[in-house]
Formats: C-alpha cells, structure tokens, sequence
C-alpha cells in the first residue's frame, strides 16, 4: 500500500476486476477525452493475467477504504508511463493530482527510471494540471492520435526526469513486494 495524505494506492487484485470492468464500461468514468472502451470481465482477467513485470495498477482510495479510481503505471521502453481515471462525484479534490504524486516517488524511489511519461488529450486541462502540479513538463503534440467521439484529436505528451524530481513530494515509504 501506498500511504499519501487523503488517498492510498493499494495494488488491485482479482478480486478488483468487476468493478475496474464496471467503472470502464460507463462512459461518464472516460470522460469526454478518453477513446470508450467496452471490455467484459473476462477479457479484464486475460489483460491482468498478462500484466508485464513492469507493469502495476492501483486502486486510488480515500483513507476511510471508498475506492475511487484508478492509476496504472506500464513500461514504454526503457521508461515508464502513467494512466488514470476518477469516479465523476470524487473529481475536483486533489485525489488524482495526489495519486499521480505518490506513483512518481514510487517509480524513482524503487525503480532505476530516469523518464516517465504521461499522455493527455490537448482538451483534457484537468490532467495537464495534475501533471504540472506533479512536475512534469510538455514535451509536445502527438497530432490525430485517438479516434474519440467520432473524431480524430490531438495528444500532448508529458515527462519528467529523474533529475527534474529530486525527491519525493509525498510518498517516505515503498511497499515491500
Ligand atoms: C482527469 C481527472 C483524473 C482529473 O481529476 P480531478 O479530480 O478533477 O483532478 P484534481 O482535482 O486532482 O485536479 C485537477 C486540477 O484541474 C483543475 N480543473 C478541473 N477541471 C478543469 C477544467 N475543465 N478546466 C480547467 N481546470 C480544471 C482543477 O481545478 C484542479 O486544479 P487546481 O489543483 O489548481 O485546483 C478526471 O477528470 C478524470 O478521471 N477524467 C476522466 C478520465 C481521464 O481523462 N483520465 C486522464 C487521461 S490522460
């Protein structure tokens, strides 16, 4: 687990797997930025089963156990990428931007990562605060990326480096596995 100040991050289990499958299958959880995605259970249990040993997903929770979204961090490379999402009725309370800060002290403290990376949709303002907020810097557009809504649309891509990072802004403990 993973202790911030308001949410924790705890590795989703199997057990998890209905309800990532449920959050995912309704549109208002991707938001207006995100391409929909249909995906039964089981195709969520193949994806899980599959995961590369680089690859983690959390479950963001608040401190009284409610389970709020999701953060995953995978490998692109030799570096690392982040992707999250919030449970509409929790966004716009620093959740997300807390969960992003502690999967960037957990990534440096415990893995020899010099970039991680994130992607957002050039409309998705919420997200490029939270990874300023987070120390990441853009890096520039990924032009007719995602086909979302009917619509090709634009990314920006985002990164810090280790050296940007310096050290941890929340996270003082890594979890032992
Ligand atoms: C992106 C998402 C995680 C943001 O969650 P959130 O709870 O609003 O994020 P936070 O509260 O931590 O911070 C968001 C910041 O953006 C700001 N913000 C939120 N919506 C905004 C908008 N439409 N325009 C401008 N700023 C906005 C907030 O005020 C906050 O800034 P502040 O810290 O300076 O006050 C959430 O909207 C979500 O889950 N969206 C659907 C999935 C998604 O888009 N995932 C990201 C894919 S890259």
């Amino acid at each position: 687990m993973l202790e911030g100040k308001n949410v924790n991050l705890r590795v989703v289990e199997k057990e998890d797997l209905p309800l990532i499958s449920e959050w995912t299958a309704n549109p208002d959880f991707l938001g207006e930025y995100v391409s929909l995605w249909q995906k039964s259970k089981a195709e969520w249990q193949k994806r899980y089963d599959n995961l590369h040993a680089e690859e983690k997903w959390f479950l963001i929770e608040k401190k009284d156990g409610t389970k709020v979204g999701f953060i995953q961090h995978f490998p692109i490379e030799s570096f690392q990428e982040l992707g999250y999402g919030l449970v509409p009725n929790e966004r716009g309370k620093g959740y997300c931007s807390e969960a992003v800060e502690l999967v960037v002290d957990y990534l440096f403290l415990s893995k020899d990562v010099v970039r991680i990376q994130a992607q957002t949709d050039v409309r998705n303002v919420a997200s490029q605060k939270i990874l300023e907020k987070a120390g990441f810097k853009k890096e520039g557009t990924i032009r007719k990326n995602d086909f979302i809504r009917g619509e090709w649309r634009d990314r920006y891509l985002f990164s810090i480096l280790r050296e940007e990072w310096k050290e941890p802004k929340i996270l003082t403990r890594t979890e032992k596995k």
